[in-house]
């Protein structure tokens, strides 16, 4: 009764009606991949299915790869499962996450607390960067590299810019819509890293760029119309749907693998290289700069991994590849020591599907050293983009480490003058996990 009420409902936001896009009857599937004949059933499901079903994740503990299912697709899918000898599980989505997002929540000044439990509107998001920036004016500024298809800006924070040529870590969030948590954890970052004095010492080393929210239309149309909506918003000539997958629009081995060419698909990779304006924004800001970005992590979720390049096909790693592994596994150091959250470190390509045009692989390729996609959590519960409120500030913590280790291993690397003073102790700590990771890492194969 609940489900159909909700179903049914149309939602009044500030004035203006909107029906969130109905999923009853969709389903979660999860495929058990351990067994090899599984793992290439998985890597070919679009042509075992005939249609290439939405990839939500992968939970890598369990070896499983979670599919959304849409209701008209739900038996087709079961029978071809079963003559194909593949044991799977269906599950129901949870109602509740499809509940419509008033425009604006919050009444007053948006603050950290409103970060660390909440899902915030754009607008929140930006009010919050803005009164940040008035409150540490030497330290914060917003700097617009562009907008949106839909004309939204595209901010970037820069951090610790002293005009100086030091290194920059760069990290960019939310390109994919739906990826919810991503952006609280730009926000928290960009937050915790200007207001404890114990970061001062990094930042005059290492600067930081942050773009909380390179998707900006995607996100307000996933709070609003769509909760699963994944990509941009840009319409098309004669099209029947909209967007494109912009971690599949840029300039690097575009449109080979892992993509669709059809406008109406999840990965469609756009109709050329760098077609959405959020990705010319952001490849045109960091190419102003790129002989000095020595770090770039684009935030996804769902799956606690920490992805590196190569990503547009298997098997393929970069020179320096021992060198990401040994940060990753830093980075997954750092994070553990948090909580004993557990993300693995592993090959974007090489892990159930390449995909092209990505901006790991993008930034890989600009000469950025260090270049990862991580995926967030959670991993091990069924709330995948929906992670609930009450669990966004511990993730943001864990992110927070592994982006320090980050830019500490920037600052070894690069920094043009080394700071003398002592390293607060949430740095050394995280400079002494890093010196432990390098000895560990040193010999072993590819991990
Ligand atoms: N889930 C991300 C995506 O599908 C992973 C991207 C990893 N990078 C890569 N080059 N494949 O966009
Ligand atoms: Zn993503």
């Amino acid at each position: 009764m609940l489900l159909q009420l909700l179903s049914l409902s149309v939602v009044f936001i500030g004035g203006i009606s909107a029906e969130y896009k109905n999923y009853d009857g969709f389903k979660i599937l999860e495929v058990n991949f351990q067994n090899p004949r599984v793992r290439k059933y998985i890597q070919e499901i679009d042509k075992n299915l005939g249609f290439m079903p939405d990839f939500l994740g992968e939970n890598w503990k369990q070896k499983q790869a979670h599919y959304f299912i849409d209701k008209d697709s739900v038996e087709k899918v079961k029978t071809n499962l079963a003559s194909n000898n593949i044991t799977y599980q269906l599950r129901d989505v949870n109602p509740q996450i499809f509940k419509v997002r008033r425009r604006r929540d919050i009444n007053g000044a948006v603050t950290i607390n409103d970060v660390n439990n909440k899902y915030l509107s754009y607008d929140e998001q930006m009010q919050f960067l803005s009164s940040i920036a008035q409150q540490y004016p030497n330290d914060v500024k917003l700097q617009k590299i562009g907008n949106s298809y839909e004309g939204r800006s595209l901010t970037a924070v820069r951090i610790g810019d002293d005009g100086s040529s030091k290194p920059i870590v760069w990290i960019d969030a939310g390109v994919h819509a739906r990826e919810w948590i991503s952006y609280n954890v730009a926000l928290y970052l960009v937050y915790t890293i200007v207001s404890q004095p114990a970061y001062r010492d990094l930042l005059n080393a290492v600067q930081l760029v942050v773009v909380p929210n390179t998707n900006p239309d995607g996100y307000e149309y996933s709070r609003t119309n769509d909760r699963m909506w994944r990509k941009t918003r840009s319409r098309f000539s004669n099209g029947r749907c909209s967007g494109a997958d912009a971690n599949r629009n840029y300039p690097f081995f575009w449109g080979t693998q892992g993509v669709s060419h059809s406008q109406c698909s999840e990965i469609y990779c756009g109709s050329r290289p760098q077609s959405e304006p959020e990705v010319m924004a952001l490849t045109n800001a960091i190419q102003r700069e790129e002989t000095r970005i020595k770090g770039y992590i684009a935030l996804h979720s769902y799956g606690q991994e920490i992805l590196y390049p190569w990503g547009h096909t298997m098997r393929t790693y970069p020179s320096d590849v021992q060198d990401l592994i040994q940060v990753g596994k830093a980075m997954a150091a750092a994070i553990r020591a948090v909580n004993n959250t557990d993300y693995n470190v592993v090959n974007s390509g090489d892990g159930l599907y390449p995909a092209a045009g990505a901006s790991d692989d993008w930034a890989k390729s600009r000469g950025i050293k260090y270049s990862y996609t991580i995926e967030l959590s959670p991993i091990d519960d069924y709330t995948g983009f929906s992670l609930p409120e009450d669990r966004i500030n511990q993730v943001c913590r864990e992110a927070f480490q592994a982006i320090q280790v980050l830019m500490i291993e920037v600052r070894s690397k690069f920094a043009i003058r080394q700071t003398t003073s002592s390293a607060s102790s949430t740095s050394a700590q995280s400079s002494l996990l890093l010196k432990r990771m390098r000895t560990a890492v040193r010999g072993s194969g590819r991990g």
